[in-house]
């Protein structure tokens, strides 16, 4: 059967100080909601549910964004996170089996731990993640008896005692789908905040002599982010993870503490990458690739073999073949470089399709832009394009062509055939030390005058 999932993302995160929705907030490259989207999709839930309120508009764009079979519902007003819960009734009234309530805020729960919560339904009706506080603060608070879970109590109801305990609520929630939304139903909102908590359907549950369990997971799994300053622990404990990730599938990083991943980073074995490179979303590289210090990538494909910078950007829809060569100070964007195209120094390849084997000298521009529209720059195998080519898109150079140094290209350039495309040299002997001369006397007149 199924599991659905429900993702609480109404709330306005007054603590941001922010016109984003919190939820929007970016760690590791990616919205927070995009990282608890991923943690659910690890279960194949039948069905999602992102419950919206503030700035649902921009909050349904993104969910969509990341899984377009998603429903949003929007939450008009933030009356609790039970109401919260129930705006996802109507949506899943056929649903059958299991129901994962998570967070858009908590975004690093991990799909093992949300596995523990679905196995330990087999002994529970209501299944509560907790985790044990170094310092519980605000959290509700897990008031259980052995192995039960006796209630949940939030910390403004709470008693002294109540505030003693130290093993906290999560938030994330798990139980039959339609038990989960017959129960909610019930929460009332007489308590010290006049909201409906969603931690009451724990006593409801028990009222009705089914009974609830704690699945505990480490602290660090249930860090939500509130405020600025947690989004930047939330971004530290993302990257820190993501680099012994990649250490542990043997991945060489030279500094791991430099080096930046995405959500969705790829990096295959024996990769090496060099300190101080930064990786955008979407970027994979294959095995055996090596990006070299200082280098920003994003939406980017490098292949085995190839090897980037130091000093490169590569930007959305730079995709290079095996053994590609790309050097310092060259951006890429947007342009396929086949098999062992060579592009060394100082160079913008825009809007570009590289056949095979093809040389790209120092300097050379894809001139991609008129001012309103791209186009594209199409070069042949096996080519030679000398330094400082200025490419006029659109603009074709067949295979095994040639430019010459400084050539403007504007018209296309059939296969075998050189191009030049710049002003013929004039050499004029005997004059240097004349000019020379010219230039010392009119230095000498401007500082007597001074
Ligand atoms: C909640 C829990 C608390 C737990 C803590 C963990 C309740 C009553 N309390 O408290 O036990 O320790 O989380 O972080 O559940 N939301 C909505 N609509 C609403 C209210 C909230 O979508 O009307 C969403 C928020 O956007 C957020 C999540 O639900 O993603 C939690 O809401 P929040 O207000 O942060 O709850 P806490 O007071 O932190
Ligand atoms: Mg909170």
């Amino acid at each position: 059967m199924p599991v659905s999932l429900v993702i609480l993302a109404a709330g306005q995160g007054t603590r941001m100080n922010s016109d984003l929705p919190k939820v929007l907030h970016k760690v590791a490259g990616a919205p927070m909601l995009h990282h608890a989207m991923q943690a659910g999709a690890s279960l194949s839930p039948g069905q999602v549910v992102v419950v919206a309120g503030h700035g649902a508009e921009a909050v349904s764009k993104a969910a969509m964004a990341y899984d377009e079979d998603c429903t949003v519902v929007v939450q008009e007003a933030q009356l609790g996170t039970a109401h919260a819960v129930a705006q996802a009734a109507p949506v899943l009234s056929d649903a059958r089996g299991d129901c994962v309530v998570l967070y858009g805020d908590t975004p690093f729960i991990r799909p093992e731990t949300l596995e523990a919560m679905l196995d330990a339904r087999a002994r529970h009706a209501v299944v509560v993640l907790g985790f044990e506080a170094r310092d519980p603060g605000r959290y509700g608070r897990l008031v259980t008896q052995g192995e039960a879970l006796e209630r949940i109590v939030e910390f403004k109801d709470a008693t002294h005692e109540e505030r003693e305990i130290t093993l906290c609520n999560s938030g994330v929630i798990c139980a039959d789908t339609q038990t989960l939304f017959s129960l909610v139903a019930e929460v009332g909102n007489d308590n010290a905040s006049g909201e409906y908590y969603l931690t009451d359907i724990v006593e409801l549950a028990r009222k009705r002599g089914l009974s609830a369990g704690v699945v505990t997971c480490p602290e660090s799994e249930t860090m939500g982010v509130n405020t600025r300053a947690q989004l930047a622990e939330a971004e530290a404990a993302f990257q820190a993870r993501a680099r012994a990730e990649a250490l542990e599938n043997g991945v060489t990083l030279t500094a791991p503490e430099t080096v930046f991943f995405a959500l969705d980073t790829h990096i295959g074995r024996d990769a090496i990458i060099g300190p101080n490179v930064y990786f955008g979303p979407g970027v994979t590289i294959e095995s055996g690739a090596e990006i070299k210090a200082f280098c920003h990538l994003e939406g980017c494909h490098v292949s085995r073999g190839a090897d980037v910078g130091p000093f490169a950007r590569l930007r959305p829809g730079a995709e290079l073949a095996e053994h590609v060569h790309v050097g310092n100070f060259v951006e890429i964007k947007n342009a396929i470089l086949d098999e062992g195209v060579k592009v060394g120094h100082l160079t913008y390849l825009g809007d570009a399709d590289i056949g095979e084997g093809t040389n790209i000298g120092a300097g050379t521009i894809t001139c991609n832009y008129d001012g309103v529209n791209k186009h594209r720059t199409t070069i042949g195998k096996r080519v030679f394009i000398g330094s400082d080519t200025m490419l006029v898109a659109p603009v074709k150079v067949g295979d095994d062509a040639m430019t010459g140094s400084g050539s403007v290209i504007t018209e296309d350039v059939p296969d075998e055939a050189v191009a030049l495309g710049r002003a013929r040299q004039v050499v004029k002997p005997g004059l240097a030390p004349k000019l020379f001369d010219l230039y010392k006397s009119i230095k000498a007149k401007r500082q007597k005058g001074a």
